[in-house]
């Protein structure tokens, strides 16, 4: 199949070599807002180079995949649709609340199949902690702890058009709380701070966040996330319950030090990267994608899961902002 591209960026350079290597994907085509970095991934890949997007979309495209920045999104979703091509798009759908609605407004009106691009749904210890849930052997989950860090900051001209750290950052643990529990947010309470560079503040940002989350069956949930993790990119969530427990993401390349006498676990080395670390679900991810477009696969995640990890992101930053718990209700569906 032929799979069109827009964005070549950090992700999007990424997900173009990911899919020129996938075996059901014969063609891929390549373009950017910046036509110089297109041109340049696909000339390193051997893949095709678009000038546009309008361009990109008249080449007989049988999947198109947008890794641009966030607030392009809802706009190239809108062009995917009205060419009636199978679309996959990375998070969030929109920098606001709004977008996001009126993107998921669109894409339910339609017929075209949109897939989000929250890749921790095909994580092998994600998927494991999902199953486990589902069938009891935790027993009941009474807590859970996630967190995201990030070595260091993306640079400072993707902040302002990022949606800010929870959207950005943490929306992929709310998205997993919801794949893995398969419940829902009913409050959070959330707060910041800037202690890196200063441009995050100067964009109204955090560059490090916590929150307390409180789901529909009483879990309790703590989610933290930070730009700045020297010992490594660390991605984990742990699933406490009343039978047993669960770590994802807890192996030989944590990014973390045991403080105990004679404990050499773990072996290292940390991941350094998101690319490092999520490698095989992102070839996971993007292999469904083109299952999605031969019409053999239903889309495993939807726009609307990627309206409610928005509204849980949404609520976080209110909060945080406000400097108060706030239910779930207050973030219109
Ligand atoms: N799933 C993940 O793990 C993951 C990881 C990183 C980024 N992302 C998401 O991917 C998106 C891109 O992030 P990034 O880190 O690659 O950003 P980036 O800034 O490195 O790249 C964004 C690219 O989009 C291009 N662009 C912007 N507007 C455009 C438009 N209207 N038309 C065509 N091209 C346009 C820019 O020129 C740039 O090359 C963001 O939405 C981000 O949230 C997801």
């Amino acid at each position: 199949m032929r799979i069109g591209l827009v964005g070549a960026g950090r992700i999007g350079a990424f997900h173009a070599a990911t899919l020129a290597a996938l075996a059901a994907v014969e063609q891929v085509v390549i373009t950017d807002a910046a036509p110089d970095r297109a041109e340049m991934v696909a000339k390193d890949l051997g893949a095709e180079f678009a000038p546009d997007v309008d361009s990109l979309l008249a080449m007989g495209l049988d999947g198109f995949v947008i890794a641009a920045a966030t607030s392009a999104h809802a706009d190239l979703i809108g062009k995917g649709l009205a060419a009636r091509i199978p679309i996959f798009c990375e998070k969030p759908l929109a920098v606001d609340l709004a977008g996001t609605q009126a993107v998921v407004q669109a894409v339910e009106a339609g017929a075209v199949p949109v897939h989000i691009g929250f890749q921790r749904r095909f994580d092998f210890g994600y998927r494991k902690a999902a199953a486990a849930v589902k069938n009891g052997e935790l027993g009941y989950i009474h807590t859970i702890r996630a967190n995201t860090g990030d070595v260091s900051p993306p640079p400072a001209e993707y902040i302002p058009t990022s949606g800010g750290f929870f959207r950005d950052c943490n929306v992929h643990d709310f998205d997993a709380l919801r794949f893995v529990t398969g419940r829902e947010v009913v409050s959070v309470y959330a707060t910041g701070a800037n202690r890196g560079e200063a441009f995050f503040g100067e964009y109204g940002d955090v560059d490090s966040a916590a929150a307390l989350l409180t789901l529909d069956d009483n879990t309790f949930v703590l989610v933290n996330g930070t730009r700045y993790n020297g010992a490594g990119h660390d991605v984990r969530m742990e699933i406490l319950g009343s039978k047993g427990s669960l770590a994802v993401g807890l192996d030989d390349h944590t990014a973390l030090t045991s403080a105990e006498a004679e404990v050499t676990f773990p072996a290292g080395p940390a991941h350094g990267t998101f690319m490092e670390r999520f490698h095989p679900a992102y070839v996971a991810e993007l292999t469904a994608f083109t299952e999605v477009v031969a019409g053999t696969r239903e889309v495993p995640c939807t726009v609307r899961d990627a309206l409610e990890a928005f509204r849980i992101a949404e609520a976080c930053e209110i909060s945080r902002r406000e400097n108060r718990p706030v239910n779930l209700d207050e973030v219109g569906r």
